[in-house]
């Protein structure tokens, strides 16, 4: 990961006038020269361990968010106290309150957080901290109006909302810096003070890119580094169709659909997506350094919006001490399954998020989990009685370290009225998100009482170990040269991830840094891009004796998004012992049909014809269109391991599931057969059953279990959780 130097230690900020005026009136000398000294050795200070802050015995801290700036002062002790009535261990504070903290340039007020995280500590309540950069005061953006951020018509945005900081503006930085140095030097010794979030779901939301003047010369700065020469860049973006080819790279403009009069060159739109997810890793960095090197024994993260691709929170896997997310399952228009499927939300993609999260570092949990009905869906319906709290429980059987929920208070004003909180607008009343909460933080205690340290994986479960290979480069590249409308990346991706779900197995998403041999099963879907030392560690993982599974798209391109100069994704046909003939799309709402044993299934997204070579078994043929007959999914024996290719994508998902039936059947390990939507998890020797189907069903628990709470059959939006 390329890192940009920033004029952005204290020292830079003294010398530079603009920035001197409101630190030096404060400081006396004594003090200034501590404060050089300290910022020419940026060495963060000596930090606890993970398992100080997160001890394993605790498994799941329950929290929730509090603005204190919004509510009468008068009553802060009285919400602060029910907060901790409710149950609640932390108290989330500071997010969006730049302008309380820093009223004027370089004047701080810290005195009214000051009363609230001694509320808090009153109260036995941790408090995590956040930095305000997502909410820039008035007087900022007046004084410097380069700092908002500019859309793709070349507008730049306003105040009045949030998230229109541009990070890649070296002025906005430095008021960042000062604000988040100011803020970790006042809480960064208080033992109250648990943790910090930096920013907030760190995003432009909708509007997605800043294409503003900081941002045009950062990516060229980047893409200068990345390929030396112009004629290097020209080469890997085949620029020589249409003339596009650059001079210099100072010619160079961010790819912006709204300046083209038709699409954007990909590979240029590649690595623009790669140069804005290195940015904005850049800037969480840039903030975790400036707390780290202020702050002792508090921990670091940010809330990732976890599949908003223009953002990667494994990029920032390193610099950050746990890895947290914000969740809504119930805002209208999801893709749920069942009649109640709009009330409970998907609880494969929400498990799909953990499996995703959890191995980045290790620690993880969401920051933000929807307490109610909210105000920002197209549609806001009310989650079904009990679904807040399998919501946190899918997070307990997930493994997560933290579970915040956003918000105490229903906010009266401001752009977020309508949205639920643990209370009623009266302020004190539990809401049925509130006493959800206040259920599950009573489970937690029987759950911890029931702690034991160390238990071993069951074997069964153990067994099915899988991983998803998920690399975002792969996203960007097929969601932004589709080659069909159909196609939905990450829709494929579950088409793969819920049935292992299904089957019982724990599950990783896993990107390429990590071993695979760790796994028994290893599924890598449409992975587009490659490169021949991936594909040469996939065929050494299978050889080794894993159970390798591969999708379509998967090959089709090297890691600059070119097509390969040989047959039809050439450099994985040794692995998957097939060639691929040719792929075939069908207009909506046309359907193909593909059988499989005595199965028929239908596709409608993608589809490959393969030719088997010799030792290669044909799984499924085409049963229909003029390639009727021909091959839609092989397997193969390799080494010890096996190898299976699937070609096709089906309209509902039962093909790829039954494909993986049969990879775990001729592997010998045994599975489940769980409905979609019933899922189950092992943790830290309990097991959790969440149901998010709209059916009662039966949870898997053996004769001679203690169920700790719930009971065998599950109605929807139940929970169970047992012993063995
Ligand atoms: C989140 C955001 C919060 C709040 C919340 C409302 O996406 O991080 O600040 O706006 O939505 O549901």
């Amino acid at each position: 990961m390329r890192r940009f130097i920033f004029p952005n230690n204290l020292t830079s900020r003294i010398e530079n006038p603009r920035f001197s005026r409101g630190i030096v009136q404060r400081l006396n000398c004594a003090l200034l020269l501590a404060v050089v000294l300290l910022s020419a050795a940026p060495a963060a200070l000596p930090q606890a361990k993970r398992s100080d802050y997160f001890k394993p015995a605790e498994m799941m801290k329950i929290g929730v968010y509090y603005y204190p700036e919004a509510w009468s002062p008068e009553q802060w002790e009285r919400d602060i106290a029910n907060i901790k009535k409710l149950g609640m261990e932390f108290i989330h504070m500071g997010e969006f309150a730049w302008t309380f903290m820093e009223p004027e340039e370089g004047r701080f007020d810290f005195a009214w957080l000051d009363r609230a995280v001694a509320l808090a500590a009153k109260n036995n309540l941790k408090v995590i901290l956040c930095t305000p950069s997502a909410a820039p005061p008035i007087w900022l953006v007046r004084k410097h109006p380069e700092v908002l951020m500019t859309d793709l018509r070349g507008r730049r945005m306003e105040h009045g909302s949030r998230s229109h900081g541009d990070w890649s503006s070296e002025v906005y930085r430095r008021y960042v810096g000062r604000v988040v140095t100011e803020l970790a030097r006042r809480y960064g010794n208080n033992k109250n003070v648990w943790g910090w979030q930096i920013d907030n779901e760190p995003s432009h939301y909708g509007r997605n890119y800043d294409y503003g003047a900081a941002s045009q010369t950062k990516f060229r700065v980047w893409l200068e580094r990345k390929y030396k020469t112009v004629d290097a860049l020209n080469r890997d973006w085949g620029t020589s169709f249409w003339s596009e080819r650059y001079q210099n790279f100072g010619q160079i403009r961010i790819p912006n659909p709204d300046e083209l009069v038709q699409r954007a060159n990909p590979h240029a739109v590649l690595d623009f997506y790669r140069w804005f997810a290195e940015e904005t890793a850049d800037y969480i960095r840039f903030q975790a350094d400036l707390l780290r090197q202020n702050s002792r024994n508090q921990w670091i993260t940010t809330n990732f919006m976890p599949l908003y691709s223009p953002v990667s929170p494994p990029a920032s896997g390193k610099d950050l001490d746990i890895v947290t997310w914000t969740l809504y399952p119930v805002a209208g228009g999801q893709n749920s399954d069942g009649a109640l499927g709009f009330r409970l939300g998907d609880g494969g993609s929400m498990s799909f998020i953990h499996d995703f999260m959890r191995p980045i570092n290790g620690a993880h949990g969401i920051m933000e989990l929807q307490p109610g009905q909210v105000n920002w869906g197209s549609v806001n319906p009310q989650p079904l009685p009990g679904a807040v709290h399998l919501w946190i429980m899918r997070a307990f059987a997930g493994g997560s370290n933290l579970l915040c929920t956003y918000r105490y208070r229903q906010p009266l004003s401001g752009s977020e009225l309508y949205h639920k909180g643990l209370v009623e607008p009266d302020g004190v009343t539990p809401s049925p998100g509130g006493r959800e909460f206040a259920q599950a933080a009573r489970e937690m205690e029987i759950l911890r009482k029931n702690y034991k340290a160390n238990a071993p994986m069951p074997i069964v479960y153990r067994a099915r170990r899988a991983a998803l290979l998920y690399n975002v480069e792969n996203r960007w590249d097929m969601d932004n040269h589709k080659q069909t409308a159909r196609w939905n990346t990450m829709e494929h991706l579950l088409k793969y991830y819920k049935p292992l779900k299904s089957f019982g197995a724990p599950v990783d998403v896993i990107t390429e840094d990590k071993d695979f041999s760790a796994y028994p099963f290893l599924i890598v879907p449409a992975y587009q891009l490659v490169d021949a030392g991936l594909v040469k560690r996939l065929t050494d993982y299978a050889r080794g004796g894993g159970h390798l599974v591969l999708s379509t798209r998967t090959g089709q391109k090297d890691r600059r998004g070119h097509l390969w100069e040989a047959a039809w994704a050439a450099p994985i046909n040794d692995l998957i012992g097939a060639k691929i003939a040719a792929y075939d799309l069908l207009p909506e709402p046309l359907k193909g049909q593909i059988k499989m044993n005595d199965a028929q299934y239908e596709w409608g997204v993608w589809s490959e014809t393969l030719e088997p070579r010799a030792g290669t078994t044909a799984l499924a043929v085409y049963a229909d269109q003029y390639y009727a007959g021909q091959t839609a999914a092989v397997t193969r024996r390799l080494g010890s391991g096996t190898v299976t290719y699937v070609g096709a994508e089906s309209l509902n998902g039962n093909f790829e599931r039954d494909v993986l039936r049969g990879v775990f059947e001729r592997a010998n390990v045994r599975t489940e057969n769980f409905d979609a939507g019933l899922i189950v998890d092992w943790r830290d020797g309990f097991w959790v059953a969440t149901n998010f189907t709209s059916k009662k069903q039966t949870a898997p628990i053996s004769p001679n279990a203690r169920i700790l709470f719930g009971s065998r059959e599950i109605e929807p939006a139940g929970v169970t959780a047992w012993a063995e």
